[in-house]
């Protein structure tokens, strides 16, 4: 018996949603435990492509499915995402979805907060994906946020905002933003309370009960581990932690029911947003992977920046997020190249290392130290054995493993689920 988590090894895109969706259907509940609706992911199935950003990747197969307490949950977009879910034939009642009643609330001041600091010449520019995520994170740890279960409790709301309010209110001032009414937010949450009410549930004690009766649990992280607000690259990261421990705390479990981490790899390595990446290639290689790998953000359309694999990085998260295996995900947009590099180290100041320094600075002066890997011509696209791989591509992969110090447990080779190679069940490890 085994839960799995998933955790994103690089800056987010791996290609999650995919590898969630084939597990899910070896689960018995898929529990989502971090960041919000700035997730994106997208899973085609028989032909059809599904998008989703706050809801669990295993709904679309009627999977019972959880929103843990580490999520920040916006009311309004849950409801746009269950009604456009509806639209595709996908229907989300409380028998299959429950929201953790801890879970803190995404308001609209908290986006209006987070697009004024992107617009301010004066801040940090992050290039969030502007929803409001790390506001209502700060306001968790701030203790003042809005919980979804202080839906049920009209009566004693208005207080809970106006005390939020006293210091959203100040900060407006202060950024020449005009001051919010309290009967305003009210009216918000009130608007969309009766459509979220019957989902909320104690989610620690619904997950502990289905783990005692040996179900198996798979939590869905979102973004990447480099994009973990303490071990990512900070401060250009989000706001909740994306390493695999997170889903412990995050849906109410103790650390222990955590049996198998499983991180999504992508082949190169992407990253939307501001911040460092020392592989990145602002060239016709980093065209070529974008054009090829179809590399634009499934929230935000943004088109990705595209470099070389980091071995570097995917080796530290292994450590950061415990990973016993990866998935390695769109090898076959390398297909083709003549020449592949991989990032095997740092050159830092004049010095050889091989972490990524934690320091800003650092981090934006480190250089890659590549090494040169023959390609291969023929197509790894829809393989479903190692025999259908050439020669060189198995080589690419085996060194990949290698070199980050963990196994490919999964390697898929397009987005359909059945183009799947399995090397090691992280069920049944
Ligand atoms: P935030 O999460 O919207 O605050 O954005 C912070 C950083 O995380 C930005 O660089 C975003 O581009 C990045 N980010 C957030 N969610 C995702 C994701 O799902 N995939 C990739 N990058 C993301």
């Amino acid at each position: 018996m085994a839960n799995v988590v998933v955790v994103g090894s690089q800056w987010g895109d791996e290609g999650k949603g995919k590898i969630v969706d084939w597990l899910s259907e070896r689960a018995d509940a898929v529990v989502r435990y971090q960041g919000g609706h700035n997730a994106g992911h997208t899973l085609v199935i028989d032909g059809v492509s599904y998008k989703l950003s706050l809801l669990p990747s295993g709904l679309v197969r009627g999977k019972f499915s959880v929103i843990g307490n580490g999520v920040v949950v916006d009311p309004h977009h849950f409801v746009a995402e269950v009604e456009k879910l509806a639209g595709q034939g996908i229907s989300i009642t409380p028998d299959v979805l429950r929201i953790a009643e801890n879970a803190p609330l995404i308001l609209s001041l908290h986006r209006e907060l987070d697009a004024l600091r992107e617009d301010s010449n004066s801040g940090l520019k992050i290039g969030t994906t502007r929803r409001g995520i790390g506001p209502a994170y700060e306001d968790k740890v701030g203790r003042r946020a809005i919980r979804v279960i202080d839906l049920t409790e009209p009566d004693t709301l208005m207080a809970k905002i106006e005390r939020l309010l006293s210091h959203h209110n100040a900060l407006r001032r202060g950024m020449g933003a005009v001051e919010i009414d309290p009967n305003a937010i009210h009216n918000e949450l009130m608007s969309v309370a009766d459509k979220i009410v019957p989902f909320i549930d104690r989610v620690w004690e619904l997950l502990d009960e289905r783990r005692k009766k040996g179900q198996r649990i798979l939590f869905e992280g979102a973004q990447g581990a480099l994009l973990d607000n303490d071990h990512g690259t900070y401060p250009f990261v989000t706001s909740s932690n994306t390493v695999a421990g997170q889903a412990a705390p995050g849906s109410g479990l103790g650390p222990a029911a955590i049996d198998y981490v499983l991180g999504i790899t992508k082949a190169y390595t992407t990253r939307v947003g501001e911040g460092p990446f020392p592989t990145e290639q602002d060239n016709e290689i980093g065209q070529f992977l974008g054009e090829k790998g179809r590399e634009f953000g499934v929230v935000t359309g943004r088109k990705r920046r595209c470099g070389w694999f980091d071995a570097v990085i995917v080796r530290q998260t292994v450590r950061t997020s415990g990973i016993h295996g990866i998935a390695l995900t769109k090898l076959d947009v390398l297909d083709g190249m003549d020449e592949i590099k991989v990032c095997v180290g740092y050159e830092l100041d004049g010095k050889k290392i091989d972490y990524l320094p934690a320091s800003m600075g650092a981090q934006s002066r480190v250089k890659p130290i590549y090494e040169t890997l023959e390609g291969w011509k023929d197509t790894t696209a829809g393989a479903r054995s190692w025999a259908e791989l050439p020669a060189q591509a198995v080589k690419y992969v085996r060194h990949i493993e290698e070199l980050i110090g963990a196994p490919v447990a999964l390697l898929s080779t397009s987005p359909e689920r059945e183009d799947t190679i399995l090397v090691q069940d992280p069920f049944q490890d």
